[in-house]
């Protein structure tokens, strides 16, 4: 096991629930945070505390205490949500960032993750295999709050030598934690609904194609990206990160083939304009370069292993 000390913001989401699990293989100490209640798995497996990830002296002295080495800052407010709220995401999203980009200087911490998004691109920016490098006007609260997120990764990595390291996530797949607020959720309600009720109605239209990834693939690649020697990294804004790309009529055909009465019907409402924003697929090879990166779920094995699990949790 490795000695670092790990703290872990917003860790009762989607991505923070399993992450957290992940980390608790490998580190010793593995802090788990957020305002909410944690789940019995998260709370029995280790320590975890309650903390606002934008007051800054809970902050500060929850790194003292336990002697944090290195943080991810998972706490933040997603697309869809963001457009309902844009005030709130900003502020959860810029100042829990910036709180904690602080305190990592101040403190000393050794390695940071941040969390960046496809919403970064927008509109104007190819869609097809998107590069690394490229148009970047997005849109959405989100988008821009995750883009200047980035920015403040890259200047306290050049201006101050934090080792910060970030991945643009796809939409995330899980039938752990359910989705919370994102344009792409409907891409793990869809088997909850489907196993669940055989039907599901789809806020996207049936040919909407997005970036996606399962979150085994999600969890390895970040720690994949933190253990990588610091001379690898040739990015410190965020690296383009790709598993897979679909439409929801294609998994609709795929959950068809297990479940072969399921039907899905369609009503685009607000997100459908997020969605359309948003690039279809991804080009991570720099990625795959700097730390080889490579995705292991493809559609067809993500939906298997998604029914499969679903099913088994209604057997419990
Ligand atoms: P989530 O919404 O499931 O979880 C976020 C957690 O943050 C929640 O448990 C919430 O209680 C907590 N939180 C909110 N405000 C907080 C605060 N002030 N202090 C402490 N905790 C707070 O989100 P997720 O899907 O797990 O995403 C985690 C990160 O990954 C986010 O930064 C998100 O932008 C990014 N991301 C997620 C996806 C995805 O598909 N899930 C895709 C791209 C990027
Ligand atoms: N899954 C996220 C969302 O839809 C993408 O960042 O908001």
């Amino acid at each position: 096991m490795k000695n670092d000390t790990i703290l872990v913001t917003g860790a009762c989401g989607q991505i923070g629930s399993e992450l957290v699990l992940s980390l608790r293989k490998i580190y010793k100490n593995v802090i788990a945070s957020d305002l909410k209640e944690p789940s019995a798995e998260l709370k029995e497996s280790g320590e975890f505390i309650r903390l606002d990830a934008l007051y800054k002296n809970g902050l500060a002295d929850c790194v003292k205490r336990f002697n944090v080495t290195q943080i991810y800052h998972l706490a933040a407010i997603l697309s869809a949500t963001g457009e309902k709220n844009p005030e709130m995401a900003w502020r959860i999203n810029m100042k829990g960032l910036r709180t904690i980009l602080d305190v990592s200087v101040e403190a000393g911490i050794k390695k940071v993750f941040f969390p960046s998004t496809i919403a970064v691109f927008g509109p104007t920016t190819p869609k097809i295999n998107t590069p690394q490098l490229t148009v970047m006007e997005p849109n959405t609260i989100y988008g821009i709050s995750k883009l200047a997120g980035e920015r403040w990764c890259d200047w306290c990595f050049q201006k101050k030598g934090l080792d910060v390291r970030s991945l643009r996530y796809p939409g995330l797949i899980s039938y752990k934690t359910k989705a919370g607020g994102g344009t792409t959720d409907y891409a793990v309600d869809v088997f909850f609904d489907a196993v669940e009720n055989k039907k599901y109605e789809c806020f996207l239209k049936e040919d909407t194609i997005l970036p996606m990834m399962y979150m085994p693939d999600a969890i390895r690649g970040t720690i994949m990206l933190m253990e990588a020697p610091a001379e690898k990294m040739s990015m410190r804004s965020g690296y383009n990160f790709s598993g897979t790309s679909f439409a929801p009529k294609d998994v609709a055909a795929e959950i068809k083939k297990t479940i072969p009465d399921f039907s899905m019907s369609y009503k685009p409402d607000s997100r459908q304009v997020i969605a359309d924003s948003w690039p279809q697929s991804i080009d991570d090879a720099v990625a795959q370069k700097d730390w080889g990166w490579k995705p292991e779920f493809d559609l067809p094995l993500l939906t298997k292993d998604m029914i499969k699990n679903i099913e088994a949790m209604h057997l419990v």
